[in-house]
């Protein structure tokens, strides 16, 4: 039987970890994670429930009660939220500006970290988000660090939200992205950092198959 490893990825917002992860996941029959999108969908029921994103202690108890699971189906990954479709809900501007101070509380990461971790333990997964190849799963086979300029990432969002049809302001994105990285990079508990032992990989301008190729390539070294 083949050997399953865990391939981590972790970088700055819109550095494409998530379509990258998607696509070598894709290719090696592995599950992709989006830890994000678990941060985003605890952060929508606080701010639906009108539970304070500072408020730490709270954000905990309702996480107690909190089932958040990410199911694979024809159309990509779903998120459910206590079982409701969330997928597209957690994407909006207001999750995605509050996202950022729940996922700083120790006790929030502890919760998701230990959810995450579950999931990773059969290995046969592609995990992305910020503190995988750190915290999450430190002894991952396989961890890259994607970085891309602010410009950059801020240009990739804009074109998303247009090929969408939402509105949107570069500027705007680019001042919100670096915002989130700057709380992201700055918190105390597990900061979005690059693990030691990650490759990093520069994707301003290279293509999404590029970087897959390069990751793919990591992986080949350790499955050969
Ligand atoms: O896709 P995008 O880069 O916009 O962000 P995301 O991966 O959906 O993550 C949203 C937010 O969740 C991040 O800005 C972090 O604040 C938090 N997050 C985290 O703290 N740790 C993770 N492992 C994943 C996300
Ligand atoms: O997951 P993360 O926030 O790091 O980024 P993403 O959502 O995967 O990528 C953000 C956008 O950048 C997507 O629309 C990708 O198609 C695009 N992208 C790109 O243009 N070139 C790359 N090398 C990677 C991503």
């Amino acid at each position: 039987m083949t050997k399953k490893i865990a391939i981590a990825i972790d970088g700055p917002a819109a550095a494409g970890k998530s379509t990258v992860a998607k696509i070598v996941a894709n290719k090696l029959s592995y599950i992709y994670i989006d830890t994000g999108a678990m941060y985003r969908a605890i952060t929508l029921k606080a701010l639906e429930n009108s539970v304070d994103v500072n408020n730490e202690q709270e954000l905990v108890e309702i996480l107690e009660t909190t089932s958040i699971k990410l199911v694979q189906s024809e159309e990509g990954q779903r998120v459910l939220l206590d079982d409701r479709d969330v997928t597209l809900d957690i994407r909006t501007s207001e999750v995605t500006n509050n996202v950022s101070y729940v996922a700083q509380h120790p006790k929030v990461r502890e919760d998701m970290v230990a959810r995450q971790q579950q999931l990773a333990e059969a290995r046969g997964v592609v995990m992305d988000g910020r503190d995988i190849g750190t915290k999450v799963i430190p002894d991952a086979e396989v961890k890259i660090f994607l970085i891309a300029s602010v410009e950059e990432r801020a240009k990739r969002r804009h074109v998303e939200n247009i090929n969408k049809g939402f509105p949107s302001d570069l500027e705007q994105l680019k001042k919100e992205i670096e915002k989130r990285d700057l709380i992201d990079s700055e918190r105390e508990a597990s900061p979005l950092v690059k693990a030691e032992d990650a490759v990093e990989i520069d994707t301003t301008s290279l293509s999404i198959q590029d970087v897959a190729d390069q990751i793919l390539h990591q992986v080949q070294k350790i499955l050969k």
